[in-house]
């Protein structure tokens, strides 16, 4: 009996291995976000013992080091979820495994440009680079500010490359982009299901690509004119468009990690609880309704820019409420009626799909709070913000993805997951609750963020997080060498025709 067999139904298995080339870049584009993430975890624990008075270092380098924690943050926790969609679409949809390839090629090239301009150049102006602090930067030289920008211009190209990719081979694969989004079944309220109708995942996948390219088109238009900026070709950028765009395009790229990590557990959730999930009209109205909300929500950053019409402001609130109730509704419902009395089996890919779903309700309403006018008055800049971001980052879309990585191992790999391994899935929640709780205390307490000396009267919190952030990469490195241990054999199964398909 192989793995598989015994801890995945078999019947829902995902994973296509006629195209195994294509499965391949997808678990590369995995393995190198997931590697990113726990580099770039180990200076989110020297961040809090900075905080906590434990590890003291210098201002600029606690800067340098928050802006590579922020944006390799972003862009590897975004890459592991590309993988991971990839992956589940790669069944039925017929990806190039060379276009695949130069994606990931384009997209490190731009981290390798980050880590130059922070770690080398000394910039550390903040992950969203707002313009036009970064050309005024006293301790890094403009050719530090010159090198993050190129960075996020690689960054923006490898997503623009990977998006129109997956976009053109969802619409070849359905007959249509229309077909692809399930437009025929959605718009006659559910009768006319004359269409083949995609799989959950492979809606958000194309869902996703859209945002992805109106994402990646922001990043590029906002960085053209600053290097243009730069070779003196202009002599100003309007800061209110440099701020619009960078935030559309930074802000969609955080979005899009945490809807498409949403497709991974319609992906592989089905395969622990034995039940499908199809697509109903009401999952198919929700994801359809992401495509403009997910672009809306970002203009809850412009609250104080009041030299902006009022309309921005409420369009900022209003979508941050609407974007949360397609996902609410559909997904977490969706998903606990999956579970429910399925006789699951507590696996480290359930344990970890559990949490996520915790974490995606509690960051949500952290988040919904932050952006009511009202409290963001109050708490804005302070570590209630990050508190609510990297709840649904570390226990949503990370949890999510390293779970998904999990289900191709389940399915692919001869070696089964070691009988500890469910409980570092455990230590791992309670580890990311523990940090992530002292943030929201932080900010309750209004402890402000990006601050990298914090009063005695503050450290007490981060001296409380940082028990927790040890166990976090405790459990984090037992889930990493229980996976590595696996991952070989699972790879060579990729170059293996599949008894069962
Ligand atoms: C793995 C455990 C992690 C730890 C210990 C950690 C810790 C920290 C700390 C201490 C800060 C600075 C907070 C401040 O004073 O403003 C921070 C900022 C940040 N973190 Fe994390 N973090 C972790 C995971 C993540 C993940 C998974 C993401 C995913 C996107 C992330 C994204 C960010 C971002 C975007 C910032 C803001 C950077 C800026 O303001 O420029 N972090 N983190």
């Amino acid at each position: 009996m192989t793995a598989a067999e015994r801890t995945v139904s078999t019947t829902l298995l995902a994973h296509d291995r006629s195209n195994g080339a294509a499965l391949r870049a997808s678990m590369a584009y995995m393995v190198a976000g997931l590697g990113s993430v726990l580099l770039m975890g180990l200076l989110g624990l020297l961040m809090r013992l900075d905080q906590a008075g434990m590890l003291v270092i210098s201002p600029a380098w606690f800067y340098r080091v928050m802006t590579l924690h922020g944006s390799g943050m972003i862009a590897a926790v975004l890459l592991a979820a590309l993988g991971g969609i990839a992956a589940a679409v790669s069944a039925t949809t017929p990806l190039s495994a060379r276009a695949l390839w130069i994606a990931l090629f384009v997209y490190l090239m731009g981290n390798g440009f980050v880590i130059f301009a922070t770690l080398v150049g000394g910039f550390g102006g903040g992950w969203t680079v707002l313009y036009p602090l970064p050309e005024h930067g006293i301790v890094w030289s403009l050719q530090a500010a010159l090198a993050i920008y190129a960075g996020y211009f690689f960054v923006a190209l490898g997503l623009l490359l990977f998006c129109v990719h997956m976009l053109f081979a969802m619409a070849r694969a359905h007959g249509s982009l229309a077909k692809a989004l399930a437009w025929r079944f959605l718009f006659s309220l559910g009768r006319d299901k004359r269409d083949a109708l995609p799989r959950p995942a492979e809606l958000i996948a194309v869902v996703i690509a859209i945002d992805g390219i109106a994402a990646a088109a922001a990043g590029l238009i906002y960085l053209v004119p600053l290097f243009a900026q730069a070779s003196g070709v202009i002599t100003s950028v309007d800061a209110l468009f440099a701020k619009n765009f960078v935030l559309l395009f930074g802000h969609t790229m955080a979005n899009l990690s945490i809807y498409i990590t949403a497709g991974l557990v319609y992906a592989a959730l089905p395969a622990y609880t034995g039940r499908a999930w199809p697509t109903t009209w009401p999952v198919a109205a929700a994801w359809n309704l992401i495509i403009p909300l997910m672009l809306l929500n970002y203009s809850h950053h412009l609250y104080a820019d009041f030299a902006q019409p009022l309309g921005l402001q409420l369009l900022g609130e209003i979508g941050s409420y609407a974007v949360a109730l397609p996902s609410f509704i559909v997904t977490i419902i969706g998903a606990l009626a999956l579970i429910y009395r399925s006789g699951m089996r507590w696996t480290v890919a359930p344990i970890l799909y559990a949490l996520g779903l915790w974490g995606w309700v509690f960051g949500g309403l952290g988040a919904l709070l932050d952006a009511t006018i009202p409290v963001n008055q109050v708490m804005h800049n302070t570590l209630w913000v990050p508190a609510h971001f990297h709840t649904y980052f570390v226990l949503g879309a990370l949890a999510f993805a390293l779970a998904y990585l999990c289900f191709i191992l389940d399915d692919l790999s001869d070696i089964s997951e070691r009988r500890g391994a469910p409980t570092a899935a455990w230590l791992y929640g309670i580890g990311g609750a523990g940090f992530i709780l002292m943030f929201f205390v932080s900010g309750a307490n209004s402890v402000p963020r990006r601050f990298a000396v914090h009063l005695t009267e503050w450290q007490v919190y981060a001296r409380m997080a940082v028990p927790f952030v040890l166990l976090l990469a405790l459990s984090l490195a037992w889930l990493s060498w229980d996976l590595a241990t696996r991952f070989g054999s699972a790879w060579q199964a990729t170059r293996r025709p599949f008894a069962g398909q």
